[in-house]
């Protein structure tokens, strides 16, 4: 096992009516100024926007509010909601969302703190920002697991790239269920793919021999299908959606990756082909999973082998490691069908004249995959996705 240090900031609550019996007590450890932050307007239609709005008021706070965060947020939107949160001296922010809203708060909180341009300063100066606003969480739309890391893809427009910024970590992170089943099924669909793909990115990288994190990972693979399954059969399963949104939680809070390089190969991918698309992220994860994954097949033989057993229960008897990985990408490729999930860009309506040669020439290779591509062959890969 690679040497690793492990600790985590972010207090979950957990569990229906987590806001009501939590927020009180954590705004009262915050300063007055607090900036309510949220997307395109589902909480004010579900009621989640009046039931935090009145426990604002009840905690005595001033409220800026700082709505309209897009999927797929901006960098531009960042420098607003900075701007914002310097103007009205924010003390506090509480974002209010999915993983768009979640993740444009972490830069917002780190980019009212200074002066410096922070894309600049962190992907040309490679600084480290290291004051923020302090923050919490309401999820309201699970899969990414952004509420418990410190990383934030944001679209820089001008330059045509989705990219990771960091920034802080939330002090604390509301996770109800209840908050959750507004949700469009297409987007819990998404999203429980878009957690499937973290633990399999993360299982994929290095060291690559069976281990605790790897095994844990299986568990939550297993979660992710059964329950997604399961809310197919019965989309208001709360028991099943309260699985889901920890399973998405885990995938992303550090813990599968102890003592681990992740490969996250087809994250990179997929984020550029969103800088170029503004392509919903799960759904573009699902087309390229089966298509890279065919290409790694000759590397990765061995965990596809695994995940088809330990995973997908496919029975191993009288069959060779090879026959096993393809077994696992076929069976992959089904339930991206089975659960609705496109199988081609151009099912989710990609033009086909994309730029696709800029996609794969402006994705970053990553260390931990098992198989180094070039941006040729992704190129192929993408041309295969269409
Ligand atoms: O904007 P509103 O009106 O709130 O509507 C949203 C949005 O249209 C809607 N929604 C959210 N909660 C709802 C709801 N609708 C009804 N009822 C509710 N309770 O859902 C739509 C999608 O929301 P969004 O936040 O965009 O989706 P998601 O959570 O999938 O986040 C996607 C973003 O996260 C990034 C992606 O790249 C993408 O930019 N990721 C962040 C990661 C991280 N920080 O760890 C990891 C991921 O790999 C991913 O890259
Ligand atoms: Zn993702």
């Amino acid at each position: 096992m690679n040497t690793f240090t492990y600790s985590y900031p972010t207090k979950v609550y957990f569990g229906e009516k987590a806001a009501k019996n939590s927020l009180p007590a954590e705004l009262k450890k915050v300063g007055k100024n607090v900036m309510l932050a949220y997307g395109g307007g589902s909480i004010k239609k579900n009621g989640v926007y009046d039931e935090l709005m009145g426990i604002l008021k009840a905690a005595g706070k001033n409220v800026t509010e700082f709505s309209g965060i897009m999927s797929n947020p901006t960098y531009n939107k960042v420098q607003q909601g900075a701007q914002l949160a310097k103007k009205n001296s924010v003390d506090f922010i509480l974002a209010v969302g999915g993983g768009s809203v979640i993740d444009c708060c972490k830069v917002i909180s780190a980019q009212a703190k200074i002066s410096d341009d922070l894309w600049t300063f962190e992907t040309e100066k490679h600084g480290s920002p290291s004051e923020f606003i302090p923050m919490g969480a309401v999820v309201t739309a699970f899969g990414t697991g952004a509420e418990m890391n410190n990383g934030a893809v944001i679209t820089h427009e001008e330059k045509k790239i989705k990219g990771a910024l960091w920034g802080a970590f939330y002090s604390f992170a509301i996770l109800d269920p209840v908050y959750t089943m507004t949700m469009p099924l297409r987007q819990v669909i998404s999203g429980s793919f878009d957690a499937l793909s973290h633990c399999m990115e993360t299982y994929m990288g290095t060291p690559r021999k069976t281990n605790l994190s790897d095994e844990i990972n299986e568990a939550c693979q297993r979660n992710i299908i059964r329950n997604l399954r399961a809310t197919l059969n019965e989309p208001q399963d709360t028991a099943a959606r309260s699985e889901l949104i920890w399973a998405a939680a885990m995938a992303e809070n550090g813990i599968l990756k102890i003592g681990k390089i992740t490969d996250f190969q087809a994250h990179m991918l997929e984020h550029q082909l969103g800088a170029y698309t503004n392509c919903n992220h799960g759904e573009g994860l699902a087309v390229i999973h089966p298509v890279l994954y065919r290409h790694m097949l000759p590397k990765a033989q061995a965990q596809f082998a695994r995940l088809a057993v330990n995973v997908w229960g496919i029975s191993p008897y009288g069959k060779s490691e090879s026959r096993l990985a393809e077994e696992f990408i076929n069976t992959l490729s089904d339930f991206i069908k089975e659960v609705g999930l496109p199988a081609k860009f151009s099912e989710m309506g990609i033009a086909d004249d994309a730029d696709y040669k800029a996609i794969a020439d402006s994705t970053v290779l990553t260390a931990g995959c098992c198989k180094e591509f070039t941006k040729e062959e992704l190129l192929e890969v993408l041309n295969e996705c269409r």
